[in-house]
């Protein structure tokens, strides 16, 4: 099998922040065969590999040294169906959100709260994408991957995956995974899951709660506050819900009463977008960058705009948000190189 690797490959569309970025190879990967073959020829000639799924999570330099190689693996597999579950084993190159939407048509529950996270199915794994009330280790049985390291085939439990709040054993190990499949096991039964407020709100007096409503309810509050990438480059929330000690909670509570925080495994997690707000920097603008106006964990690109650009306003947040509060906030998205 040949690898047709593209040279001087503008990366501008091929990220969800829409960040000028040229690499210097690209590649597109259709087959799983092609990967331990790529990550040979790499070596060979000493080029660093970024694996890309939708770019949806990725703060790209201007120009990317070596190979990006887009994943594209398809298909769906039913692996096994019992009277309680289906299991599901997806190609990482699969679209997240039309995933979602077809498990739901096919009578299959438990990801309609993870409707309209951008990105690949390759990619949930990686940061455990999460929204309204649902992480998607929640659901995931096994993710099968390539170790750069060892060169072998692997396959991870969830258990192995090392999952937590935006956390992975794949996120702490970048480049040496390459996620090919990723198996699912969904409910047949539906258990709705509505403890975030909005949706608790919307389906309060409802004794019959169907998948597909949720899914919708889900979309509706997602378009109401979350830019469209394809329209406004962004990706998603720029920072991490920080998390903070009981005596610093205490002391932040007394002092903001109104504070939004949330229980945590050590701690209490506050909401990085309030926090943000508080500084007046909700809708800020500077240049080509800002805050969006809706949501401020959004860090937008307006156009043309380069990740110089975008970290000069992410550093701005983060030391207005450690001056008035004294809380460090983490970037969410993987910057590279
Ligand atoms: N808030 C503000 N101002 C803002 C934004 C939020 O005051 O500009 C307040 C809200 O009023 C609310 C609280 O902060 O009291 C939490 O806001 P929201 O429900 O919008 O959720 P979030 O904590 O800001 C997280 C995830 C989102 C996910 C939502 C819903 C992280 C980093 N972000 O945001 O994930 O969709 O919860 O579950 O955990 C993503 O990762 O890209 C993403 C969008």
């Amino acid at each position: 099998m040949s690898l047709e690797l593209k040279p001087q490959f503008d990366l501008t569309a091929f990220n969800a922040l829409g960040l000028r970025s040229v690499a210097e190879f690209y590649i597109a990967i259709t087959e799983s065969d092609q990967i331990p073959q790529l990550i040979r020829c790499a070596a060979e000639q000493n080029l660093p590999v970024l694996w890309l799924g939708g770019g949806s999570n990725l703060v790209l330099g201007k120009s990317v040294p070596g190979i990006v190689a887009q994943l594209k693996l398809p298909g769906v597999e039913l692996l096994e169906t019992t009277t309680d579950s289906a299991l599901l084993r997806v190609g990482a190159g699969e679209v997240w959100h039309y995933f979602v939407r077809w498990t739901l048509e096919q009578g299959y529950h438990g990801l309609e709260n993870l409707a309209l996270i951008p990105g690949s199915v390759g990619a949930s794994p990686v940061q455990n994408i999460g929204a309204y009330g649902v992480e998607v280790c929640e659901l995931i049985e096994c993710v099968d991957a390539y170790d750069s390291l060892s060169q072998q085939w692997l396959s991870f439990a969830a258990e192995d995956c090392q999952f937590g709040y935006r956390d992975s054993l794949f996120k702490r190990n970048p480049g040496r995974f390459v996620i090919t499949r990723v198996t699912f096991r969904l409910n047949r039964e539906y258990h709705p899951k509505l403890s975030y407020a909005p949706l608790a709100q919307r389906f309060d007096h409802q004794t019959e709660i169907d998948a597909l409503e949720v899914f919708e309810a889900v979309c509706q509050i997602r378009t109401s506050k979350l830019p469209d990438p394809s329209t406004l480059g962004n990706a998603g929330s720029f920072f991490k819900n920080p998390v903070v000690n009981q005596a610093q909670f205490e002391a932040l509570h007394s002092q903001y009463p109104d504070i939004p925080n949330y229980p945590a495994d050590s701690g209490r997690k506050l909401a990085a977008g309030w926090l943000i707000e508080q500084v007046g920097l909700r809708g800020y603008t500077d240049g080509r960058v800002g805050v969006h106006r809706l949501q401020a964990l959004v860090l937008v690109n307006y156009g043309g705009a380069s990740r110089c650009d975008l970290e000069a306003l992410a550093e701005r947040v983060k030391a207005q948000v450690l001056q008035k509060f004294g809380v460090q906030l983490e970037q969410e998205p993987i910057a590279y190189p």
